[in-house]
């Protein structure tokens, strides 16, 4: 082969790598990142709620919020009456939450990684689980002692359109459709943006049923 043949054969080669969105200065959807892990994040997501189960949470204001949540990993992020805080047990069950399962974390640090946030550590990792109907209003994640490191939104199941916002809730948010396996990534200048998630329409994943789960990963410490 001559070099102008190797050149061509090269630009017929698709580019293998993951679909990446940017959404912010500092922003990604990280499109299907999450599918090749699902073999091992799956079972370690059941030993995780085996141990600390779904619950519905209450806010300061006394709404019981549609989503319902767990944890896992040093801190879990809890609300009732008295407020929004980190703790290290589960208020159910008054045990640690369950350790972080390697595999969740590093999913975490190689979405973090993807999107140009290198040795992201998180520590928390919060569960919430829709069904049609469950919504998150907008609000902005600000009870870590930093902001330092990215946060790292994983979207399993049925679909959902994620509102990435501004930095006051009445700014304009962007309407993101996000997917089973697809991962958003923020962090940097646009780590406090308003998000929040449209209810979620009725419909039945094959693999994951009439629900969506996400994992919000963070460094709560
Ligand atoms: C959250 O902000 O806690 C959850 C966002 C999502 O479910 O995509
Ligand atoms: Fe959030």
């Amino acid at each position: 082969m001559n070099p102008t043949t190797l050149d061509l054969f090269a630009d017929s080669e698709p580019e293998q790598q993951p679909r990446r969105e940017q959404i912010g200065e500092r922003s990604y959807v990280l499109r299907g990142f999450a599918l090749p892990w699902l073999e091992r994040l799956l079972p370690a997501l059941e030993a995780v709620l085996a141990a600390a189960p779904f619950r519905h949470m209450v806010t300061p204001g006394g709404f019981t919020m549609s989503a319902a949540m767990s944890s896992c990993g040093t801190w879990g992020w809890t609300t009732d009456r008295s407020g929004y805080r980190y703790s290290r047990h589960d208020p159910q069950t008054l045990a640690p939450w369950p350790d972080m399962p390697s595999v969740f974390f590093e999913l975490a640090q190689a979405a973090a990684l993807e999107a140009g946030f290198a040795a992201f550590v998180p520590d928390s990792c919060l569960i919430n689980r829709y069904i049609p109907g469950a919504k998150m209003s907008l609000h902005q994640d600000k009870d870590e002692a930093s902001y330092a490191a990215p946060i790292v939104s994983v979207s399993l199941g049925l679909p959902a359109v994620f509102l990435f916002g501004g930095f006051e809730r009445s700014h304009k948010s962007q309407r993101v459709p996000v997917f089973h396996g697809d991962i958003v990534v923020w962090g940097g200048v646009d780590r406090l943006r308003y998000h929040g998630v449209l209810p979620i329409k009725e419909g039945r994943h094959p693999q994951m049923g009439e629900q969506r789960i996400n994992f919000t990963f963070r460094t709560a410490q």
